[in-house]
């Protein structure tokens, strides 16, 4: 037995899942060559705990936009450490974020902290029933753990069923279904939280230009969840990138290159509900998080990061469509840059998850480390990006030899 599958028999007994994540919970199938655990990373590079190597897309599920162990934001977090991480009143640092932020996310107007994705989307949703008096909301997109999020499983989830009356259901980019529940809820609905991307084909941005315009002619607020999209996609996240202009928006991935911190910003008008009533939490001003920020926001400021993410990712992209054509597999690279994909292209609707498994399957094997979505960091050089497809072709070409052999015996993600 490797010595990671020892540690996680040992973790089951004390932790359930042996992780605190989904997303990081090993999956059974690729027992033989997913890490169980990560021990290092630097730049765009991870070692296991047998120090196997591996080329990093996943980025610790988005955040480390920079890269691991980036030097300037690790030496900006030492020297804070310096000074403390915590006190019992506000650090003067949090005004020097605050102003980053707005500079880089115009409509900020003003900024608050927390630590989560999860946060700052409840807060948001906080801030918009306060103000309109109502209690429905309208969302789409995956939001995180709270309860108004899971109702769909409610109540073996331990959610009260009496949540699904206040929450509603948009599949992503269903113009037509968002447009029913707004009609027909109208002046209950406080809030349409969603997503502005869902990091798939449709990078038209018409979805969320939609719901803008909707909520706009029935005095429902937007809130943008730009966990993944903040901060990544452009400077100033989705809002910029799709030109649109959103009540209240919720960061948290990319702004502090993997340390605890969301944000939630938007309209002053919105924002001073916090001035009435309490949303309180005591770490929400951990100063290293914030040190953190602001050498991250601040290098995106000064450095083509944004472009050099761009540009790594269309080389990705460029790459494969190459390996596509010459495997002879029918796909094309799909997806914005930042965060694309390769999406095989079959008549058999259920093809693509099936090669996709086998595929990330063999990048393990290679040492690439890429879920369904491959995230560029600004650490992943053009030689990190051709090594990669060197890799990726390989384990493509095996996969493809597997996929009539194992068709009928391969198990569906549970994420
Ligand atoms: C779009 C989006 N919103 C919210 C969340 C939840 O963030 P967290 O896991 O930090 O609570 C995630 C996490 O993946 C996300 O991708």
């Amino acid at each position: 037995m490797k010595p990671s599958e020892r540690h996680y028999q040992e973790a089951l007994k004390l932790i359930p899942w042996g992780t605190q994540t989904n997303a990081k919970r090993p999956y059974p199938a690729f027992d033989a060559v997913m890490p169980k655990y990560i021990v290092r990373g630097k730049g765009c590079r991870l070692w296991d705990m047998e120090g196997k190597e591996y080329i990093d897309y996943r980025l610790s599920l988005g955040p480390v936009t920079l890269g691991y162990c980036y030097e300037p934001v690790d030496d900006a977090v030492r020297a804070q450490m310096e000074n403390g991480v915590l006190f019992s009143m506000a650090s003067p640092i949090e005004l020097d974020l605050a102003r980053l932020i707005h500079e880089m996310v115009p409509n900020a107007e003003m900024v608050r902290f927390m630590k989560t994705g999860a946060d700052v989307n409840s807060c948001n949703i906080r801030l918009a029933r306060a103000h309109t008096g109502r209690n429905m909301i309208l969302m789409s997109g995956y939001h995180g753990y709270p309860d108004w999020f899971q109702t769909a499983d409610s109540p073996t989830n331990g959610v009260p069923e009496f949540m699904k009356e206040y929450v509603k259901i948009i599949p992503w980019g269903n113009c037509e279904e968002a447009e029913r529940l707004i009609k027909q809820y109208g002046e209950q609905i406080a809030c349409v939280i969603s997503i502005a991307y869902d990091f798939n084909e449709d990078t038209s941005g018409d979805f969320i230009r939609f719901l803008r315009e909707k909520t706009r002619e029935h005095g429902i607020l937007l809130v943008m969840d730009e966990v993944l999209t903040g901060f990544r996609l452009a400077k100033g996240g989705a809002q910029e990138y799709f030109g649109v202009d959103a009540d209240l928006a919720g960061y948290a991935k990319a702004m502090a290159n993997g340390f605890p911190l969301s944000a939630y910003a938007g309209r002053k008008q919105y924002m001073e509900g916090l001035n009435r009533f309490k949303i309180t939490t005591t770490y929400a001003g951990e100063t290293l998080s914030i040190a953190a920020a602001i050498a991250t926001l601040k290098i995106m400021q000064r450095e083509p990061v944004h472009e050099h993410i761009w540009a790594m990712g269309r080389r990705l992209m460029a790459g494969f469509d190459r390996i596509a054509h010459d495997l002879g597999v029918a796909g094309h690279a799909a997806g914005l840059p930042p965060g694309s994909f390769l999406k095989f292209d079959h008549a058999d609707p259920t093809y693509h998850d099936r090669l996709e498994y086998l595929w990330q399957r063999e990048l393990y094997r290679e040492g690439i480390f890429a879920n369904n979505r491959w995230f560029i960091s600004y650490s992943h050089k053009p030689a990190d990006i051709d090594e990669s497809l060197e890799k990726a072709s390989r384990a493509l070409r095996r996969a493809l030899e597997a996929e009539p052999k194992e068709r009928d015996t391969i198990k569906p993600f549970w994420w």
